[in-house]
């Protein structure tokens, strides 16, 4: 088969199941491991979804597959080499293989707030990260905001002797292993789609996440509670192939990319709202939020921050100091 009947006939089959493409269209898969309500990537592909049907129709067409039906984010990058998905958006803690560089955004108490993260990725150093992937086949369109992680556990976490012994789920990334070894914690690599799972059976007693993922997981249905210590990031990458890319007509790939941006643009200005939003519902559930005086958040920071030294060489001190100046 040629790669336009392939395109074609892929087409085909998923507008059966999905009754969305037209023969002839540039089929996009976009897959994520997500919820779609509420959740600011979930929203943000949804959104992406019906302006590439409506403004590219009989040039494109996207399909978006959440909550990790396609691939989870162990497998989604690798497929996306083969040609099976075109975008995606994992965290950029599964970045992992493929660049060092990205390690900045996992290192606890980096960033200060989201206003911080935006005018760090919109520094030069942030957008050359979107290119540094190139040799390996991958290439960055945007940055999508979710948010700072808070812990939460089997038990109350006021200060950080309450983690010490505990198992976490964290992402596949040395960083947030690290981190958690800070905190003489026993970190646990998972696939999203597993943490509620052991959450609920006792596999791992805690986990860190954004408040959309511990709404959408309903993570804070099988723990103690949430302790606010927005103490790491969780944010994204929109990624897509470079040979797939590359291999697009220039007006779809101009219209493509321009929606992609401004995509980027409304979802992330509307990332605050988004949070708040997902920090409520968990209340509204009956969701138990701990907040943390000074003196306790202070000695989150002291046990933590020492991790920076260790990868200080894979992130470049000039990048550290970017990222500093901004949070002043
Ligand atoms: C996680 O694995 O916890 C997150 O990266 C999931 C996500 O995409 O928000």
């Amino acid at each position: 088969l040629t790669a336009a009947a392939t395109a074609v006939a892929v087409c085909l089959s998923a507008s059966a199941t999905l009754a969305q493409c037209d023969e002839g269209e540039i089929v996009i898969k976009f897959s994520h491991v997500t919820n779609t309500d509420k959740h600011p990537k979930g929203i943000a592909a949804s959104l992406l979804q019906s302006r590439v049907n409506e403004e590219m129709n009989g040039k494109a067409c996207m399909e978006v597959y959440p909550n990790s039906t396609l691939y989870n984010d162990d497998q989604v990058l690798e497929a996306m080499l083969q040609g099976d998905v075109q975008m995606a958006a994992p965290s950029l803690s599964k970045f992992e293989k493929f660049t060092k560089t990205f390690r900045i955004f996992d290192l606890p108490f980096m960033f200060k707030n989201m206003e911080a993260v935006e005018a760090f990725q919109s520094s030069e150093a942030g957008q050359n990260m979107l290119t540094s992937m190139e040799r390996r086949g991958l290439l960055g369109l945007g940055f999508w905001h979710n948010g700072l992680k808070q812990f939460s556990a089997n038990k109350p976490l006021l200060v950080p002797e309450d983690a010490a012994g505990l198992k976490f789920r964290v992402q596949p990334s040395d960083v947030l292993v690290a981190q958690m070894e800070a905190l003489d914690a026993s970190p646990q690599p998972m696939a999203f789609s597993e943490v509620y799972g052991a959450l609920q059976t006792g596999v791992v007693d805690g986990q860190e996440n954004t408040w959309s993922n511990i709404y959408g997981q309903k993570f804070f249905e099988v723990q103690d509670g949430i302790t606010e210590t927005n103490h790491g990031l969780l944010d994204y990458m929109v990624v897509t192939s470079v040979d797939w890319w590359d291999g697009l007509d220039d007006d779809v790939r101009d219209q493509l990319g321009t929606i992609v941006k401004e995509v980027t643009e409304e979802r992330n200005a509307a990332i605050a709202q988004v949070d708040a939003d997902n920090r409520q519902a968990i209340l509204d559930a009956g969701g138990t939020i701990r907040e943390l005086t000074e003196e306790q958040r202070a000695a989150w920071v002291e046990a933590m921050k020492p991790v920076w030294e260790q990868f200080e060489g894979d992130v470049g001190a000039e990048n550290i100091e970017a990222a500093q100046s901004i949070n002043m």
